[in-house]
């Protein structure tokens, strides 16, 4: 199965976010990438619903948005609202999280679960008929530009094999740290989804970027 890629405009240059945002329709990218904090459940604040809002207004591309946030219940009608097409919650961050996944689906979006790194996959194993996607972190969330932890590639590899012995669809988004030197390691371990800020924003051409990550 080809491979998607969700660039994430966490280290965009947000006064020229309209040019950001025709560029990633123009591009070969599937997704868009939003990373929504809270400055709570991660030491870093970043964007809110009015940013979502006008963003979903000129994209072509389904909106990814990645809550890392406590307490996600209390803002997924407005998610959706803003326009959010896929809805990733931290594991960490719910406390029913069976009653989460199934508000997120009777709101029309796509639900996804994130893990933090330290997180054990197994604890996911009684989600997974529920979830569209799962979003393994493979940095520490809060920052764009951290380094790749390498255990990750296990953590993917033991997602992937409960995926395939539950029999379900779900597929696997890794981010953090991504880019040309991992992505097909990582593809190989089972993930399918590629979230990518800095190696997309940091290079000359972030459109021929994009394309290249896509045909790797
Ligand atoms: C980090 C965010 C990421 C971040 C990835 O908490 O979830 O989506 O923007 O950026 P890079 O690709 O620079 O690691
Ligand atoms: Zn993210």
């Amino acid at each position: 199965m080809k491979h998607q890629i969700a660039p994430s405009i966490l280290n965009a240059d947000f006064l020229r976010l309209s040019e950001v945002i025709h560029m990633l329709n123009q591009s070969e990218a599937d997704l868009i990438h939003l990373d929504i904090m809270d400055g709570v459940f991660v030491p870093n604040l970043s964007f809110g619903f009015p940013i979502i809002s006008q963003i979903n207004e000129m994209a072509e591309k389904p909106l990814d948005v990645h809550l890392m946030i406590t307490e996600p219940d209390r803002y997924l009608e407005r998610f959706r609202d803003a326009g959010a097409d896929l809805l990733t919650v931290h594991y960490e961050a719910c406390h029913d999280l069976h009653a989460t996944l199934k508000e997120i689906s009777a709101l029309g979006m796509k639900p996804s679960v994130s893990l933090k790194p330290e997180t054990d996959v197994s604890v996911l194993q009684p989600y997974l008929p529920n979830l569209d996607m799962v979003l393994i972190m493979t940095v520490e969330p809060g920052y764009g530009g951290q380094s790749f932890m390498e255990e990750s590639y296990g953590r993917v590899q033991q997602l992937r094999d409960m995926i395939r012995k539950a029999g379900v669809p779900t597929v696997i988004e890794v981010d953090g740290g991504i880019g040309r030197h991992n992505l097909h390691d990582l593809k190989d371990a089972g993930a399918s989804v590629f979230v990518i800020g800095t190696s997309i924003f940091r290079a000359d051409d972030p459109a021929a970027m994009i394309s290249e990550l896509k045909h790797m």
